[in-house]
Order: C-alpha cells, then sequence, then structure tokens
C-alpha cells in the first residue's frame, strides 16, 4: 500500500452512526476481527476477545439494556444536580443548543462487535500492593500500574485496527464505551460473558448511511519535538 493510500485511509475514517438497511456478511465481520489481532499488544498476551453479533434479538436486547441504564441513571436527582449527560463536543453547548437524543440508535444497527478484554493476573502488582503497605514510592508505582494498565491499552490498539479495517472494506462503525458505563453487567448477562473477561467496548456495525466530515487539532498543538 503507497502511504498516499494508507494517509487516506487513516484520514477518511470515521465514527459511523447511521447505517443501511442491509446485512453485514458475517465473513467480512470475521476479516477484519482476524487482521484486528494483527495489532500490538503487551507480551503478545492476546487478551482480546471478539462477539460478533448478527442476531437481531441480541442485538435488541444489548440496545434496551443500555437504554434502560441510561435512563435509569437520567432519572437520578444527581444527574439534574450536575448537569446530566455530557453532550459530545461537537454538538454545541448553551441554552441554544438542540436537545440530546433520548433514544441511542443502537438498536438500527444491522450487527454490532462487542470487544472484551480478558483478566490477567500480574504478579508485578501483587508485589507492589504487598510492598506499598510500608513503602511509598511502591504505592505510587502501584497508582502508575493501573494509569499503565497494558489489558486497556492492547485491547485499544485491536479496536483501532478493526476499525481501520471495517472502513476499509466499506462499513461504517464507531468505537463506544458510553453505553456500556450503565449496562455493562447487564450486557455480560446476555452474552453470557465468562467470569475471568470484561466487555470494555461496543460496536456498531454497518453499511454507513451517514458521511460525516472530521476535526482534528493541528499537529503542532498536540506533538513537540525535542531534539
Ligand atoms: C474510548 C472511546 C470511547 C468512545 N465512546 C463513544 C460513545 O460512547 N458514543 C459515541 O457516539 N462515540 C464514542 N466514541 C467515538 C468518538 O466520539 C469519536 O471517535 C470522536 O468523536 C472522533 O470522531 P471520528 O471517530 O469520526 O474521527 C468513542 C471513542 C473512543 C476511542
Amino acid at each position: 500500500m503507497e502511504t498516499a493510500q494508507l494517509t487516506k485511509l487513516i484520514r477518511n475514517r470515521r465514527s459511523i452512526r447511521a447505517w443501511q438497511d442491509k446485512p453485514v456478511p458475517e465473513e467480512l465481520l470475521m476479516q477484519a476481527v482476524e487482521l484486528a489481532t494483527w495489532a500490538p499488544n503487551g507480551a503478545n498476551a492476546q487478551l482480546w476477545y471478539f462477539y460478533i453479533i448478527l442476531d437481531k434479538n441480541t442485538i435488541k436486547a444489548i440496545a434496551d439494556a443500555a437504554q434502560a441504564g441510561r435512563d435509569n441513571m437520567a432519572s437520578w436527582p444527581e444527574m439534574a444536580q450536575f448537569g446530566g449527560f455530557p453532550r459530545p463536543a461537537s454538538v454545541p453547548q448553551g441554552a441554544s443548543a438542540p436537545a440530546a437524543p433520548r433514544r441511542m440508535p443502537l438498536g438500527d444497527a444491522p450487527a454490532m462487535i462487542l470487544v472484551g478484554a480478558k483478566k490477567r493476573e500480574n504478579p508485578m502488582d501483587k508485589v507492589l500492593s504487598e510492598r506499598a503497605k510500608v513503602d511509598e514510592k511502591a504505592a505510587e508505582m502501584l497508582q502508575w500500574s493501573s494509569i499503565l494498565n497494558p489489558r486497556i491499552q492492547s485491547v485499544s490498539a485491536g479496536i483501532a485496527y478493526l476499525l481501520l479495517v471495517l472502513h476499509q472494506i466499506g462499513l461504517g462503525a464507531t468505537w463506544m464505551t458510553g453505553p456500556l458505563a450503565q449496562s455493562k453487567g447487564d450486557v455480560e448477562k446476555i452474552l453470557k460473558v465468562p467470569e475471568g473477561m470484561d466487555i470494555v467496548a461496543l460496536i456498531p456495525v454497518g453499511y454507513p448511511a451517514d458521511n460525516p466530515t472530521g476535526q482534528r487539532r493541528p499537529v503542532n498543538e498536540v506533538c513537540e519535538v525535542i531534539k
């Protein structure tokens, strides 16, 4: 692949939140997931796991669980007190801003990929937890360990690859954690996710019915060269 083609692929991928009513071939999704597993990942432990969901009832059950969780949270008085769910950055803020949509379009997705991260005990964390009781430096290192979180970084690398491949094969998807924030446990029950795994991302997928534009900060705002 020429650099120009790679540049185009990366720049033109957008989060897609509206889909054509057209089934997504299983083989395409399997192919995309297989390629995603070539992402770099901590110690090549390959802690990711992908649920490809094509069954409409399961998609609906997940969408309903996410909506129920959101509705429940929306009803808390604390939500009114602290301003409710945040709006996406691209939506104008303030009194004239349109009301945030009540219903997430997840149930309309022709397919979903739910991404799991297998749990793995890190012996170094055991060392740090024990040592942190008597050593401030170890306590600090224990905090760093949770910030560095190689498990989530690794699975995230796989998701980033997955989204690029989906885009390359003409599919539109959005990497989502929001819907899981209030429904992770319910979604895991629906999928019968085993004890040793967490669902960490929900990715609705389909043929795009939307062509959003993207925006990024200039690179010199987010990068510095030290020489
Ligand atoms: C970790 C993560 C969580 C995200 N969660 C959501 C989400 O819950 N809902 C949503 O609509 N988009 C979600 N997104 C998509 C981002 O909003 C999107 O990537 C960003 O606005 C940039 O737009 P682009 O992907 O079109 O370039 C998430 C993205 C990431 C990486």
